[in-house]
């Protein structure tokens, strides 16, 4: 169990079950009570990385820029906790249903831009962001991150899920995460690491500060 969740996220009971929860409408027909609504961790890898107790040092209200945020499952409960939350997504369709999931949410912001390209959205991100997480499930996961540094913090934290078949079906994911691991390095110190199996397979949860 997660000693240390952000402020804005609980532990909560849905139908008897304890769950990951944060305030705020609902989106992807997830449990609700009250004003909360139940943060699915088999649908969403920074859900599994709290669930996993993995010290994503998040403490609630930091500014956000999230990659490949899709159409707002994660970057929604982001938000319900976060502050300012930039939302990268580069297909029009799931960015419909971001911009509806943005409705109630007036710290989240969407943006239908392209990850590799991120002088596209400098104009738009204020600089040095808190957090980048990032779950872009792309090939150059590694490289995508390295070319977002440029908005984070000194002080700031990445959060990444690496899907290893996103980079190569063909490979052993352990052959995979060794390889990112060491792209990152370039630019990244990584602080922890930690499969994140449990809840989605071949995928691995990084946090990684700027060097
Ligand atoms: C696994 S899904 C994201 C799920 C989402 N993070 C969530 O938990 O709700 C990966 C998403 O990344 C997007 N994506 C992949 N490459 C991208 C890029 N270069 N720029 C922006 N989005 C990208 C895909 O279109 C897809 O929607």
């Amino acid at each position: 169990m997660s000693e240390e969740l952000p402020t804005g996220v609980q532990r909560r009971t849905f139908d008897g079950t304890e769950r990951l929860a944060t305030r705020g409408e609902s989106v992807y027909g997830e449990p609700t009570e009250g004003e909360w609504r139940a943060w699915n961790p088999h649908r969403s890898k920074l859900g599994a990385m709290l669930e996993l107790s993995m010290e994503t040092g998040l403490a609630g209200g930091e500014t956000v820029l999230y990659l490949g945020a899709a159409s707002g499952t994660t970057v929604s409960h982001v938000a319900d906790f976060a502050g300012p939350t930039y939302a990268v997504e580069f297909a029009p369709r799931p960015v419909r249903d971001l911009l509806e999931a943005a409705d109630s949410r007036e710290r989240l912001f969407p943006l239908l831009k392209d990850a590799r390209k991120p002088e596209t959205y400098a104009h738009v991100v204020e600089a040095d962001v808190d957090v980048i997480v990032q779950d872009v499930a792309t090939r150059g996961q590694a490289r995508v991150a390295l070319e977002n540094r440029r908005f984070l913090a000194d002080n700031g934290r990445l959060l990444l899920a690496v899907k290893a078949r996103s980079e190569d079906v063909t490979r052993e994911p352990a052959a995979v995460f060794a390889d990112v691991r060491e792209e990152l390095s370039e630019g990244y110190e990584i602080l922890e690491t930690r499969t994140l199996e449990e809840y989605h397979a071949d995928h691995l949860g990084i946090v990684a500060r700027p060097r």
